[in-house]
């Protein structure tokens, strides 16, 4: 079903086996790579510019924020449950004016920067991750979570703020990549 907002042709790489849901918006297809294997779910907003590697799913009502010139980085095996906030830029909550069409100079200290999430992280529904954070490999995140620091690889974090609740499976899951390299 074709997109309702943007075409694919528009946006910077997009592999094969796609699939974009029709009401997906893309508020700058031009900065918006998509690797092979990919799918996002309807009723997800992207404004930042973003790099999606392959085998990655953004559940459906995402929001993916922070201006063309923030970056958002999901690589292979990552995912986004439903209505997950990923926050790659955010405005000054203590001294700024936070509305966006007032000139720079009187929003404070707003942040413009990166998210990364690395292989095989999950991020449970409801939550937020805020600018800068980086999600090593295999990192996850429980449901209704605010990351503001970094998770460390395979470890599951949860709450607000998010702490350390468990550890992950790294040889299992480690094995069960490589058996879907070679069924493929
Ligand atoms: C984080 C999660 C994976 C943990 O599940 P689990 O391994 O069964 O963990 P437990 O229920 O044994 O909880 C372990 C501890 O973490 C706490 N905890 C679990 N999930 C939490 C959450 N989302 N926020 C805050 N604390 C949480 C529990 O209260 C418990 O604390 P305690 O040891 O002090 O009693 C699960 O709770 C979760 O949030 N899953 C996300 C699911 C989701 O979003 N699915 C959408 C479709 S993919």
């Amino acid at each position: 079903m074709e997109n309702i907002f943007f075409s694919l042709s528009e946006l910077k790489s997009c592999g094969k086996n796609v699939i974009i849901g029709k009401t997906v918006r893309i508020r700058y297809p031009q900065f918006v790579e998509i690797g092979d294997n990919v799918i996002i779910d309807d009723f997800t907003y992207i404004s930042t510019s973003l790099k999606l590697h392959d085998n990655v799913h953004i559940s459906s009502g995402c929001k993916i924020i922070g201006g063309k010139n923030a970056f958002v980085e999901m690589c292979e095996f990552s995912t986004l449950a439903p209505n997950v906030v990923l926050s790659a830029g955010s405005d000054d909550y203590l001294s700024g004016i936070a509305t966006p069409l007032v000139p720079l100079e009187f929003k404070g200290n707003f942040k413009i920067g990166k998210i990364k999430l690395n292989k095989h992280c999950i991020v449970g529904s409801g939550s937020v991750v805020l600018p800068d954070v980086i999600f090593e490999e295999g990192a996850c995140l429980g449901a209704l979570s605010l990351a503001n620091k970094n998770i460390p690889e395979y470890t599951l974090y949860a709450g607000i703020p998010a702490y350390k609740v468990k550890v992950r499976n790294k040889s299992e899951i480690t094995k069960l990549e490589k058996k879907y390299k070679n069924y493929e």
